[in-house]
């Protein structure tokens, strides 16, 4: 958001330190039933169960949410999006002036960058994501290259820096992204204010968002008010530091140079088994999940019950579009025993989902083709016993300096080594964390302790 408004806004933000995180809002189930996973209240980060993927359009509700800082609650009445920089006639639309335009719809997937974070080795900090950051939607709204010829793009033009109502906390670096000019003409790219027939929801970005189908989330910036032209590369944190990952394969654990760091675009063939879940009574049952790419359509579905040993083909069900879920569905005839199911896809373009991981330093992009463990048996395995939660005491320090922008769910999620607490210490104290010289031990050793690879 603007710079003036921002200082306006920031200043505000200051007694959030000390506000207790009273303001989540707690998760509610869904009409479906399902709970979302909360890796963290606010900023909201909520993952949708591995049930949902039955669903080959994920209702709204169900639908999982990526936020980098609080939700911003936008009203329409003050609300514009602006377009300036290297445009012929900068322009500024109310939501009234962008529905006069032709609307357009599109069902597309959109998946957070990170989704899948948690089962990289070794782990690294940031959402530890599962399977859940990802949804299916239907979404509708205007072309953006149709909002750009209101505008005309000046030669030399290059990249469309969007930036989101939303407002950083303490110190950290506004949510700012850039896409191409070539990916913002390209008429699949949307500006839409619909979700599933209804009006964005705030946490979906109300009243405004990018939709740019077959690329990661990071690029669907929410709450959009503002485009500006360059004709360069921007060089904000949100770009030239995060949503970055290696040009090339590197070993599991290696530090990468920045210059061989490429922002993340294009999404990965995937698929993700719903059903069946860790135990079935033996018999028929039926694998259903979905795939899906970056536009590539799904070509092919294989299933596995020996961890990959070997593969039969699943059907493709429900309908084909060009960036959506595509279902499958796999009848399993199975037998007693201990059995682990693999489902692997394969785009149009001839891509596979690979049965190892490609590390990457931020933890992107992760489509592994992975194995589920399914109990087939006539009763119920007993639960396994619970892990204890850890008892230690953390120390005062710790709760002043750490506890007020989130909570600790933001710790609790991660697996880190001393090493990266102490570089993580280094973020949040450039963001803003009050830290005292002489605590700063006592912190790094709580959380290095309880929250461990
Ligand atoms: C000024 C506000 C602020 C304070 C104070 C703060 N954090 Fe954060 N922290 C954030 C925000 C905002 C995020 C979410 C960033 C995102 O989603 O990209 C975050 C995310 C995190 C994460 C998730 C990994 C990541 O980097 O995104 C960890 C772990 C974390 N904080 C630990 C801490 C610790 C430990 C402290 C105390 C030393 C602390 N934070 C204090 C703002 C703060």
């Amino acid at each position: 958001m603007s710079i003036s408004r921002r200082r306006l806004l920031l200043a505000g933000t200051a007694g959030l330190l000390t506000r207790p995180v009273g303001i989540a809002v707690k998760a509610s189930a869904a009409k479906s039933g399902r709970l979302p996973i909360e890796l963290s209240q606010q900023p909201m980060d909520h993952e949708m169960p591995v049930e949902g993927f039955v669903d080959e359009i994920t209702p709204t509700e169900d639908f999982f949410v990526r936020c980098h800082t609080y939700t911003p609650q936008v009203k329409l009445a003050d609300w514009t999006l602006k377009i300036d920089g290297l445009v012929e006639r900068p322009q500024s639309f109310t939501l009234a002036d962008l529905k006069k335009m032709p609307r357009t719809e599109l069902v597309s997937v959109l998946e957070c960058a990170g989704n899948g974070r948690s089962f990289y080795e070794p782990h690294m900090s940031g959402a530890q994501w599962k399977f859940g950051g990802v949804g299916n939607a239907r979404w509708a709204g205007v072309r953006l290259k149709d909002v750009l010829a209101k505008a005309g793009l000046k030669p030399g033009a290059t990249q469309l820096l969007l930036d989101g109502a939303d407002v950083p906390l303490g110190k950290m670096p506004d949510f700012q992204r850039t896409v191409e000019v070539k990916k913002a003409l390209d008429p699949d790219t949307l500006l839409a204010w619909e979700m599933n027939g209804q009006p964005l929801t705030p946490e979906h970005g109300f009243p405004l968002r990018v939709i740019a189908p077959g690329w990661a989330g990071d690029s669907w910036v929410k709450w959009l008010q503002h485009i500006e032209v360059l004709d360069h590369d921007f060089d904000g944190f949100w770009m030239k530091t995060a949503y970055r990952h290696p040009s090339h394969s590197v070993a599991p654990g290696t530090a990468v140079d920045a210059k061989d760091m490429i922002p993340v675009t294009d999404l990965n063939v995937k698929s993700v088994i719903a059903t069946p879940g860790s135990w079935v009574k033996p018999g028929a049952v039926p694998v259903v999940g979905v795939a899906w790419s970056n536009g590539a359509a799904i070509s092919k579905v294989e299933i596995s019950d020996d961890a990959g040993k070997s593969w039969r083909l699943a059907k493709l069900t429900g309908k084909e579009t060009k960036y959506g879920f595509r279902k499958f569905s796999f009848a399993w005839d199975a037998p007693e025993g201990k059995h682990t199911l693999v489902a692997k896809a394969t785009d149009s373009a001839g891509r596979v989902q690979p049965m190892q991981e490609d590390w990457n330093p931020s933890g992107y992009l992760w489509n592994v083709a992975q194995g589920r463990d399914v109990v087939v048996s006539v009763k119920r395995p007993p639960a396994a016993d619970a892990v204890p939660a850890s008892s230690a005491t953390p120390p005062d320090a710790y709760k002043a300096a750490c506890i007020g922008c989130h909570d600790d769910h933001m710790m609790r999620q991660q697996r880190m080594t001393r090493a990266q607490w102490e570089k993580e210490m280094d973020k949040m104290t450039g963001w803003g964390a009050d830290v005292k010289a002489a605590d700063r031990t006592a912190i790094v050793d709580y959380l290095s302790s309880q929250f461990k690879p």
